[in-house]
């Protein structure tokens, strides 16, 4: 079996992408600090699995630490890199934390790609790379404008990093652009577990819902926007997860004609904040308690994929539609609710 490492794999999307690549027969191993994911995580990946996954908790800030992982681990066919910090309003008040942690991940992992020759590397990018596209729909040639946020910024730099190390190295690479990720595996044994106060939006939601939060906001309700709330492209989590496995499919076949591939992954169809909200409150029952409020900085107001690059190369196509994320994602929650998490 071809061996992965995947780093970042106790987080909401690296978690998900285990399953999804062990499913489909590679071997992988988990590199995770776990600054900002539990690596009881990987119980509920094992679950689902039935089998173990061999994780090693390491800074990929420290280059001898992440190093001798390699050592240990001859053979290793792909990286696909998650493990960054991801928090849009965090990084604005502590930019040279963003810079250094995502930074410095990313390129102590290419030193150890190209050392050990390992042919296969895939990025994990956001659709912030964008910033406040002038069109809502955007494709992988979008011009980028400049990010609305340090964390926005250390995805278009670390972009520019992957794609210079693999011009000089002979690597090849893909970056993923992830549009807005939500929902849960559907056996509910893994989901998203956001440290504090969530940031994003069905977090928000679901915890509010739940009684975690007393309330929640709409941050926004007079954009030029069909119900004036933003519009987003939510996509499952499963969905995003597979295109991780089809990525590195596509890159083992030998099938990308540029050293550096980029794709979208979203599913092509927007929904405003309120119209997600509404959506929730018929797929869970529940009256969902939300007042409207002020904008938030850094906001996009619109933004959704163009997918079919992906679509076409990847031979991907999103399969979850906004009630199975909402669901699951709820789902998820009362679980956590219900019976805690680590189970
Ligand atoms: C979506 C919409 C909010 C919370 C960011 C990153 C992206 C990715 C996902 C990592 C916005 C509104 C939110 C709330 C609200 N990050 N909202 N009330 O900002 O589109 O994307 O997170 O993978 O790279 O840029 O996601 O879920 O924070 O916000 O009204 O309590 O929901 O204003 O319009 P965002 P989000």
């Amino acid at each position: 079996m071809k061996k992965i490492l995947v780093t970042g794999g106790c987080g909401f999307i690296g978690s998900h992408t285990i399953v999804d690549l062990v499913e489909n027969n590679y071997e992988v191993i988990c590199i995770d600090n776990n600054s900002r994911s539990n690596a009881a995580m990987l119980n509920g990946v094992e679950k689902i699995l039935n089998r173990k996954v061999k994780n090693y908790k390491v800074d990929l800030c420290n280059f001898d630490d992440t190093h001798a992982v390699f050592q240990e681990n001859p053979g290793i066919t792909g990286i696909i890199h998650f493990a960054a910090y991801k928090a849009v309003g965090e990084s604005v008040e502590k930019p040279l934390l963003y810079f250094e942690n995502n930074l410095t991940s990313l390129v102590n992992i290419l030193k150890c790609a190209e050392e050990f020759k390992v042919p296969h590397f895939v990025f994990s990018s956001s659709c912030t790379v964008y910033g406040n596209p002038d069109a809502m729909i955007v494709t992988e040639e979008t011009p980028q404008k400049p990010a609305e946020s340090p964390y926005g910024a250390t995805k278009q730099m670390g972009e520019r990093i992957v794609e210079d190390a693999v011009k000089a190295s002979g690597l090849k690479a893909i970056l993923l652009r992830y549009f807005n990720p939500v929902g849960a595996h559907p056996s509910i044994n893994i989901g998203e577990l956001p440290i504090g106060r969530p940031a994003n939006l069905v977090p928000a939601i679901t915890q509010t819902a739940i009684g975690k939060l007393p309330m929640m906001q709409v941050f926004g309700t007079d954009y030029d926007t069909r119900d004036g709330s933003c519009i987003r492209d939510f996509i499952h989590v499963c969905d995003i997860a597979h295109a991780h496995t089809l990525a590195l499919d596509f890159l083992v076949a030998e099938k990308n004609t540029n050293a550096c591939e980029i794709f979208n992954l979203g599913t092509g169809d927007g929904y405003t904040v309120l119209e997600a909200i509404k959506a929730f409150e018929e797929v869970s029952g529940v009256k969902l308690n939300y007042k409207l409020g002020p904008r938030r900085a850094g906001d996009v107001i619109a933004i959704y994929a163009n997918n079919n690059k992906a679509k076409k190369s990847l031979l991907w196509n999103p399969k979850y539609g906004i009630r199975d994320m909402l669901d699951t994602a709820w789902k998820w929650e009362l679980k956590l609710q219900n019976e805690g998490f680590g189970s």
